[in-house]
């Protein structure tokens, strides 16, 4: 089966304006590199037209061209939310993608699995994809739980999406314990979880389906460490953090996986 490799951005509260057009245009007049393989960048919301005209001016936000995504939304599509960003906007402003459940928005923001799956069914009712994450923290590997929690976050972040729903997501791998520390896991131990819940989305829709949901690592990927990563069954793509920050880092993981 094969899976159009997707290698995203995620900026996190990094960067100013300044510096995100001009990695924006870096990375955008340079992602003929990577052929062949899906980018997104996620800058931080007040950021996203910047990067978004930039991409534009660049040829970009377009199937052939760099994606444009977001790094979190609110579930609603308007009202009394202080603070918060609703899908629709996201899609006025042409994101295509929108990260959710990212380790950072459950362990500091007290994202729950219902939120996730909340956020989820909103952003494919406004035509977004949800990058979906999951991932266990070191303890509950060390613990032995890594299956299970990994498990109970699938399920419970995917909720009630039917299979048709559940081919459009994108599903990001991130064990806690690898993301901003440079400890990568294995290739071993990434291709072992991202199996797991490949046969979880088949017990979920079909085996139909899952083969052709992406699944991408998350965690201290590097253009040193992704060829690796890359060269695994399951895992088409990947989410990365301050490696995403140099055009020269960001292009040479996308490249990995071309
Ligand atoms: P990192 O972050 O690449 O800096 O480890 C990954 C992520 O949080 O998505």
């Amino acid at each position: 089966m094969s899976r159009k490799s997707i290698v995203a951005g995620n900026w996190k509260m990094n960067l100013d304006r300044a510096k995100a057009r001009e990695l924006t245009a870096a990375v955008a007049s340079r992602a003929g590199e990577a052929a062949g393989v899906e980018l997104v960048l996620c800058p931080p919301a007040l950021y996203v037209e910047t990067v978004g005209t930039a991409l534009k001016a660049a040829g970009g936000t377009s199937p052939s061209g760099v994606a444009l995504g977001a790094q979190n939304m609110h579930d609603k599509a308007s009202g009394a939310f202080t603070g918060e960003v609703a899908p629709p906007m996201l899609v006025d402003m042409c994101c295509k993608y929108v990260i959710l459940g990212h380790s950072e928005r459950r362990t500091l923001f007290g994202e729950t699995d219902a939120i996730v799956n909340a956020k989820t069914k909103a952003a494919l009712a406004a035509g977004l994809t949800p990058i979906v994450c999951v991932g266990e923290t070191l303890e509950e590997r060390e613990g032995g739980r890594t299956d299970a929690v990994v498990t109970t976050q699938v399920k419970g972040s995917l909720a009630g999406l039917s299979p048709a729903e559940l081919e459009k997501i994108v599903l990001a791998y991130e064990p806690v314990w690898a993301i901003g520390t440079g400890k990568v896991a294995t290739p071993q131990q990434a291709q072992e979880v991202h199996a797991l819940i490949r046969a979880l989305l088949g017990s979920l829709a079909s085996a139909a389906v899952a083969g052709k949901i992406r699944i991408q690592y998350g965690g201290s990927v590097k253009p040193d460490n992704a060829a690796d990563l890359a060269a695994q069954p399951d895992i088409d793509g990947a989410l990365v953090g301050g490696a995403s920050l140099k055009a020269d880092d960001f292009l040479g993981i996308a490249k990995a996986f071309g």
